[in-house]
């Protein structure tokens, strides 16, 4: 283990075992629909969906966005493109894939923006749920794992954008970032 992590929440192998269960859940739900474009918004899901989309039993697409999110004067927090989609997505199915849902503002903005583009419909995946920190009224279609209100790290989540190589999910050292 990490000597910056207290504490780890979910094994490789327990991520590998879920995935499995999600891709095969995202096979049958899209089954009879329109085969989905899976969009990950980077860099935070890259190790979850390439994991996810090898069990995924369809003709699929894979396409990435990067959103920087930022806050105003206003409370409601705001997002600006920072990578578009490589091709048109109208009428098509999205499912878009996330890290973690923590307060969901985010992602509430990105689905917005997605069917501003077009899209038919937007699903969300996420590895990890924080649901005790939501302020936008958004939910996960497919969660993995629920968490506590703790700082995540590994398996693509970041501090200062460091630890997402580590091939498990664990929690932070709180030393490391109150100091
Ligand atoms: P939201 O807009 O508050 O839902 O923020 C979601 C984004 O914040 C995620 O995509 C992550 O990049 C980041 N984030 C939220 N919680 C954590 C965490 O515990 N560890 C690392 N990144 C986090
Ligand atoms: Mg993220």
């Amino acid at each position: 283990m990490h000597q910056d992590c207290e504490k780890i929440l979910f094994s490789h192998e327990e991520i590998e075992k879920r995935c499995i269960e999600l891709g095969e859940e995202m096979t049958t739900f899209y089954q009879d629909k329109k085969v989905p474009i899976v969009v990950g918004l980077l860099k935070g899901s890259v190790p979850f969906m390439s994991e996810l989309i090898k069990h995924i039993d369809l003709d699929i697409e894979i396409d990435f966005m990067d959103v920087s999110s930022y806050e105003g004067t206003e409370s409601v927090g705001d997002v600006r493109i920072v990578k578009d989609l490589d091709r048109s997505i109208r009428d098509q199915n999205i499912l878009l894939v996330e890290d973690i849902v923590d307060t969901g503002k985010t992602l509430a903005k990105v689905k917005e923006l997605l069917y501003q583009k077009g899209a038919s419909d937007v699903k969300i995946i996420t590895l990890l749920d924080k649901p005790s920190r939501r302020v936008q009224h958004v939910e996960a279609d497919f969660v993995g794992f629920k968490v506590p209100d703790c700082f995540i790290i590994g398996f693509g989540l970041d501090y200062n954008q460091k630890y997402r190589n580590l091939p498990y999910v664990g929690i932070l050292k709180k030393e490391i970032y109150i100091k």
